[in-house]
């Protein structure tokens, strides 16, 4: 069988519009008039948001010496960019924080999906890559195909659970034979239409099979190699009983060493629980 991805995706946007401030500041930061005082007038229109930015500012994720104590602080030392993706970031689990918890603990499901998006910032740190926030959103937003199947079509995601138990199989093959697409399609086709940048949509659409990417490996690589990471380490869980095989051939072209591996996973068990504290509030 299969159901229509588009559809669904379609009927997900009529009710989850990305909050005004985070498409406000995106459209700002293209303007190069645009002004910090500007920004920081955008961030200050919802106080919470503007309190989160402070104190993911202030975690150990950035691991400034000095305080950060205003917006327009944070503003210069994150950069325009790299703040952005953080507040669609937040913006994007505050949305989704408040489903029904009969097929998924959202809780465990968020906890993966921070475990995830602080390794693959971790390695792309590692790797020297320009704005690893983009890797940090990409890693948050990973799973975000299995909440649009949670909400929508609840029926099937109850049988795509149970027959991914009794068959000892990940989700996403469960899903390709029950829905005709899975996950990593449907989030990737949502994030589209919401007009994330191309290599997040990339990276969330190759997550399980880096290497048959047909642009970018690293993006889709740093993903699967933070999810695979993050299922050996038990941090929360999206609903899998098992952990993904690990590409090979993403992990070279990484090219990283082995050793390094080790240093990420003790990075990882210190901004974890910071990132967990600062997102899940
Ligand atoms: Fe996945
Ligand atoms: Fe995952």
């Amino acid at each position: 069988m299969g159901l229509d991805a588009e559809r669904i995706v379609t009927k997900v946007l009529k009710v989850a519009a990305l909050p005004a401030v985070a498409m406000k500041f995106s459209e700002a930061i293209k303007d190069p008039l645009t002004s910090n005082q500007d920004l920081e007038n955008i961030v200050s229109e919802d106080s919470a948001l503007a309190a989160k930015v402070l104190m993911i500012a202030n975690s150990a994720l950035f691991n400034f010496p000095s305080k950060i104590d205003t917006i327009s602080k944070a503003i210069t030392i994150i950069g325009h960019k790299q703040l952005s993706e953080l507040i669609l970031s937040c913006s994007i689990v505050a949305m989704f924080k408040d489903i029904p918890q009969d097929v998924v603990d959202m809780e465990q499901f968020w906890r993966h999906s921070i475990s995830v998006a602080t390794a693959a910032r971790i390695l792309a740190a590692s790797r020297h890559e320009q704005n690893i926030e983009k890797y940090f959103t990409a890693g948050l937003l990973h799973d975000i195909g299995k909440l649009i199947i949670f909400i929508e079509v609840p029926k099937y995601a109850l049988e795509i659970i149970n027959q991914g138990k009794e068959k000892n199989e990940l989700m996403y093959k469960v899903e390709k034979e029950v829905l005709g697409f899975d996950h990593a399609n449907i989030g990737a086709l949502l994030l589209k239409k919401w007009k994330l940048p191309e290599n997040i949509v990339s990276s969330v659409y190759y997550h399980h099979m880096p290497s048959v990417s047909s642009g970018d490996i690293i993006g889709p690589g740093i993903i699967h190699t933070a999810d695979v990471i993050t299922h050996a380490l038990q941090f929360g869980s999206s609903g899998d009983y098992f952990v993904p095989e690990f590409n090979e051939k993403a992990w070279e072209s990484l090219d990283l060493d082995v050793e390094i591996l080790s240093s990420v996973i003790e990075q990882l068990n210190v901004q974890y629980n910071e990132a967990v504290k600062y997102i899940l509030g």
